[in-house]
């Protein structure tokens, strides 16, 4: 009975508020609380644009700092968290072991369950900042076999956490400034993007009264998808896949083919209609951080030639399918040696910027209510029950 918006993949339905990021998707602009990403990713840092997502406003010195401080007095995990990485499965996909341990923390961390109160609805959002890069780097070694690292919280954040993820015992790393730099812009691009299907999920949980590590999970687990952040490994098992700039067309005539089931990775996006400003920044860092760490990777061709092949091509015209945000982010992380199977886990990082402050803003939002669709109902209409020895 009733009736409702029929509104599938949720296109045209606006579901809160939001004073966190602007999206024009036919001019393709992206602002964080005002500030265009084009700048932000020139002149700011990852840490700066999280204080920037949660606080709405950019942080003064003194403020930043003591933020820096506060995100790094909570970077380490609980011992016992280890523990629980160490029962996965050796060979467990790193997203798994991500969304599994995060959402373990509710177990860890009573004293931020009390969702009517500001300061530990504050605390939890520093402290899924400052732990889940320090969980991500434990699950990459896991998989490899080494031992956990601590967090050496005298190193500012992306630094820190690429120490957690390569360092080695008794052996300083050598870290190239141009890789941290590169880490901290792909995480500033990466840091939030409105209503999403992960933060939508974050919000849609976070609307029950859920706990935030439970809600964060579970938007890692929507993140996970190729569809929205899984896109980027698969854009790397797409490239290497198409293996050389000859297969190319073939490529694009098997992603044309509805029965293929096959879909170019890093083409298209539901709000972006011209072009994706992420995408165009990372086009370009892509090129000048190969030069700058003196990386040649044939991958890169292939990528230029599937782009310049699938945008002359009417199919992609007509349905205004670009360049992704995730088209280019594969090969830049590849360049810093982040293996593929943790490209999902770095955009699950930086997100988590944006799912906290979008958690925090629900809370504070005067007509949130709960999350709770309608639907067309298309089953049978009401019939007597048929005892079994009738049917
Ligand atoms: N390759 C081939 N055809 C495509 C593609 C693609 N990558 N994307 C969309 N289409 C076609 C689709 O078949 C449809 O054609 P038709 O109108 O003839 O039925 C039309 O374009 C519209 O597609 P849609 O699926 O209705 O669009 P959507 O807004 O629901 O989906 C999308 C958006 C991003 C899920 C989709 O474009 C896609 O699957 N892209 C590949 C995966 C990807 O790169 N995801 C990352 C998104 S950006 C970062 C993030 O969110 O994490």
């Amino acid at each position: 009975t009733g009736y409702f918006t029929y509104d599938p993949g949720f296109v045209s339905t606006a579901s809160t508020r939001s004073a966190i990021t602007y999206i024009d998707g036919d001019q393709g602009i992206l602002l964080y609380r005002g500030y265009p990403i084009e700048q932000l990713a020139k002149q700011s840092s990852f840490l700066e644009v999280a204080y920037l997502l949660i606080n709405g406003e950019l942080p003064s010195g003194e403020q930043f700092r003591a933020f820096e401080h506060e995100v790094a007095h909570h970077t380490m995990m609980h011992e016992s968290l280890k523990n629980f990485l160490n029962g996965f499965h050796y060979d467990a996909h790193p997203m798994a072991m991500l969304c599994g341990s995060v959402a373990s923390l509710s177990a860890f961390y009573h004293d931020t369950l009390d969702m009517n109160d500001p300061e530990q609805r504050r605390l939890a959002a520093i402290r899924l900042i400052a732990k889940v890069p320090t969980i991500a780097a434990a699950a990459y070694r896991y998989g490899i076999g080494w031992p956990f690292r601590y967090p050496r919280n005298n190193l500012e954040y992306v630094t820190r956490f690429l120490h957690m993820m390569f360092e080695v015992p008794s052996e300083p790393l050598e870290l190239n400034p141009v890789v941290a730099k590169a880490l901290d812009l792909l995480f500033i691009l990466h840091a939030d993007h409105e209503q999403n299907a992960s933060t939508s999920t974050v919000r849609l949980v976070g609307s029950t009264g859920a706990n935030p590590y439970a809600c964060v999970s579970a938007g890692i687990a929507a993140l996970w998808g190729p569809a929205h952040g899984g896109a980027n490994e698969a854009v790397l098992k797409m490239l290497e896949e198409i293996g050389d700039a000859k297969n190319v067309a073939s490529a694009v005539a098997k992603a044309k083919d509805k029965n293929s089931g096959f879909r170019l990775m890093g083409f298209g996006h539901r709000v972006y209609k011209n072009f994706d400003p992420r995408a165009t920044i990372i086009r370009e860092m892509t090129h000048k951080v190969l030069a700058d760490l003196n990386v040649s990777d044939p991958l890169l061709d292939v990528a230029v030639a599937l782009e310049e092949v699938a945008l002359k091509d009417p199919y992609f015209i007509e349905r205004k399918l670009y360049p992704n945000v995730d088209f280019y982010s594969g090969i830049i992380y590849k360049a810093l040696k982040i293996p593929t199977e943790m490209f999902t886990v770095m955009f699950a990082i930086a997100r988590t910027a944006g799912w906290v402050a979008h958690w925090l803003e629900q809370h504070v939002t005067p007509d949130a209510k709960i999350g709770r669709p309608r639907q067309i109902y298309t089953g049978a209409a009401e019939r007597a029950y048929v005892p079994v020895d009738k049917r």
